[in-house]
């Protein structure tokens, strides 16, 4: 057994000890006692580790996390694959989206002039908007595909443009600066200069895990003192930031006298607002209800706990740990979620989020700033 393996061999034994589900290590495992024999593909794994061979829990059930596919490439994206021919007309122009052996090619017309170009950034897992190259310039196409209609329609906030040609009805043209950082909340490796050649389209761990690559490097010669900055113990407050950085924060909102129903899609300055927003409580961040490596879950019940830890009736954890109890509910003992934390349809329609500003809803006041 080389140096090299039984240094990660060790690390695997230190992995299993931090109880980190992970069957690439009981597969090493099992070589270690001589149990079986380190394939030739173990080898391989070991040779060029990713973090899948030690973090193989967390790695899995990313791989299906909207976040990692927040932007996809030509030809991964199963939406445009199983609707080859999308189509509308919006006043004098139609447009088309149309994709042929994995490669989707945008078109505008107005019926004497027509502009068509190839899909290469493709945003969004539920709307999907489509930015395109021209000439050196890129464009957010004014069309966008809505999954509620299974259809084409104005993309949110185009509503307002009036284009004159072809190439003002193909999509609002991008300024450098939102650009760049359009595509660094939807992709990875994007630095203070946008190379589209050197991106990798959606979030990848190394985005939120600043250091990683250098600690996989480490630890794979089994030195385990360059762990990236562990974000297990923000508070509230630190996890908001964190995450607000794409999803924006209270102080973002406030900053760009953002108003409206449209800023409901905000969570961190949604929650802020409400009086169950302690910053120091870990029982209210973001991560208290969202596994940021997993799809989000939709049903209410599963959130009824985290609303308990801290309205709960028992004095029990919370109490034990010093923590503050908030005041039961008159009214249900379930489903907080859907009569506390209401849906807010956007603007223009087409889709709704969760209103993250908590609070007893009354009736007619859909939207409280
Ligand atoms: C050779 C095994 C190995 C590889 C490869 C590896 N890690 Fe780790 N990682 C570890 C070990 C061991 C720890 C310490 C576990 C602990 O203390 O809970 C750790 C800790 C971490 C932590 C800190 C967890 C915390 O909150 O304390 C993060 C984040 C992390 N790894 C991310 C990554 C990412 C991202 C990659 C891929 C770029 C990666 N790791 C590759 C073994 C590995
Ligand atoms: C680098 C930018 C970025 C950061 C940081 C980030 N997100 Fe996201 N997040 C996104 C983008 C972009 C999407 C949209 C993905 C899609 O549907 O295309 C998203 C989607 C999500 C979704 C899925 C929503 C859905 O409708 O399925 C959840 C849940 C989520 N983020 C939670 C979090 C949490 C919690 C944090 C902090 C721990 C966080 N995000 C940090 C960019 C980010
Ligand atoms: C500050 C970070 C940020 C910037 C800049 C940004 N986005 Fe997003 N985007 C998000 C986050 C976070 C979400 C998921 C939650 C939401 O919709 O607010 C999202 C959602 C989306 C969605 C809908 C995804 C879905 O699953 O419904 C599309 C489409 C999208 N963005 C496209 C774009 C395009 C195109 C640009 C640039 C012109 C852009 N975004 C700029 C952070 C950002
Ligand atoms: C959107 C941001 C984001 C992305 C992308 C992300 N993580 Fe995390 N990760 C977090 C946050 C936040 C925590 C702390 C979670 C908590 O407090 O429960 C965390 C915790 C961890 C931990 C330690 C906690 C645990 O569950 O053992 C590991 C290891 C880890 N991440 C690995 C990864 C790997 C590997 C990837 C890529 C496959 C990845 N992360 C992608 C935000 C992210
Ligand atoms: C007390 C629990 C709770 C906390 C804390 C929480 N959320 Fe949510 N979140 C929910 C619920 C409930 C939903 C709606 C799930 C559904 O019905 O699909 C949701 C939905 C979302 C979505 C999907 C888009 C939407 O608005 O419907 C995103 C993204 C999201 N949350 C991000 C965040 C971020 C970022 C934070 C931290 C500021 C956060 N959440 C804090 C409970 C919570
Ligand atoms: C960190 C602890 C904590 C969590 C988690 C939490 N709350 Fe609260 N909540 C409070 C506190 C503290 C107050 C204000 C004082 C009180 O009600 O005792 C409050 C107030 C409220 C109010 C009254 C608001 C008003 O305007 O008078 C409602 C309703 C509420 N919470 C519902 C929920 C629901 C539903 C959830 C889960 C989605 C939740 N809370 C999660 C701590 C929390
Ligand atoms: C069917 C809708 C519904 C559900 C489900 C629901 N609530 Fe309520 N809740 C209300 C209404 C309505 C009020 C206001 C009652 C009043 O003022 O008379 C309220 C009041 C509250 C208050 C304020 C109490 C006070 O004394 O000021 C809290 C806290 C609260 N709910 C938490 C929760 C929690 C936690 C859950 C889940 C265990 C929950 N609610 C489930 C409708 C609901």
């Amino acid at each position: 057994m080389s140096a090299r393996l039984a240094a990660i061999l060790r690390s695997s034994l230190r992995l299993l000890s931090a109880a980190i589900a992970c069957s690439a290590c009981v597969a090493l495992m099992c070589a270690l006692f001589g149990v079986g024999s380190v394939s030739a593909q173990q080898q391989k794994a070991l040779a060029s580790p990713t973090c899948a061979t030690c973090h193989a829990g967390v790695a899995n059930s990313f791989r299906s996390a909207p976040m990692r596919h927040a932007m996809e490439p030509d030809g991964a994206n199963t939406l445009l694959a199983t609707h080859p021919d999308l189509t509308v007309k919006l006043g004098a122009y139609t447009y088309t989206v149309q994709t042929r052996n994995g490669h989707s090619t945008y078109s505008v017309t107005d019926g004497t002039d027509t502009l068509s170009l190839p899909i290469h950034w493709i945003f969004g897992q539920h709307t999907q908007t489509w930015v395109l190259e021209k000439d050196g310039h890129f464009y957010e196409s004014l069309v966008s595909y809505f999954p509620r209609e299974n259809a084409l329609a104005t993309t949110p906030g185009d509503q307002r443009i009036t284009p004159h040609t072809v190439e003002e009805a193909m999509g609002r043209r991008l300024p450098i600066w939102e650009t760049r950082v359009c595509f660094d909340c939807h992709a990875t490796g994007v630095g203070n200069r946008l190379d589209v050649v050197k991106i990798t389209p959606g979030l990848e761990c190394e985005h939120c895990h600043t250091g990683s690559q250098q600690h996989m490097a480490d630890a794979a010669r089994d030195n385990f003192k360059t762990l990236p900055p562990s974000l297990k113990h923000l508070d509230a407050e630190q996890i908001s930031t964190f995450c607000g950085r794409c999803h924006r924060t209270f102080d973002t909102v406030m900053r760009n006298r953002w108003h409206g129903p449209a800023f409901v899609r905000f969570q961190p300055y949604r929650m802020a607002l409400s009086k169950c927003f302690v910053g120091n409580d870990p029982r209210i961040a973001c991560t208290a209800c969202h596994n940021p490596h997993q799809t989000l879950n939709h049903s209410a019940a599963y959130y009824d706990s985290k609303c308990l830890a801290c309205h709960g009736e028992a004095k029990t954890a919370a109490a034990a740990n010093n923590l503050q109890t908030a005041k039961t509910c008159p009214v249900a003992k379930s489903n907080c979620a859907s009569c506390h934390m209401p849906k807010v349809e956007l603007p223009g329609g087409h889709a709704q989020f969760t209103d993250h500003f908590i609070r007893v809803v009354k009736p007619g006041k859909i939207y409280p700033e």
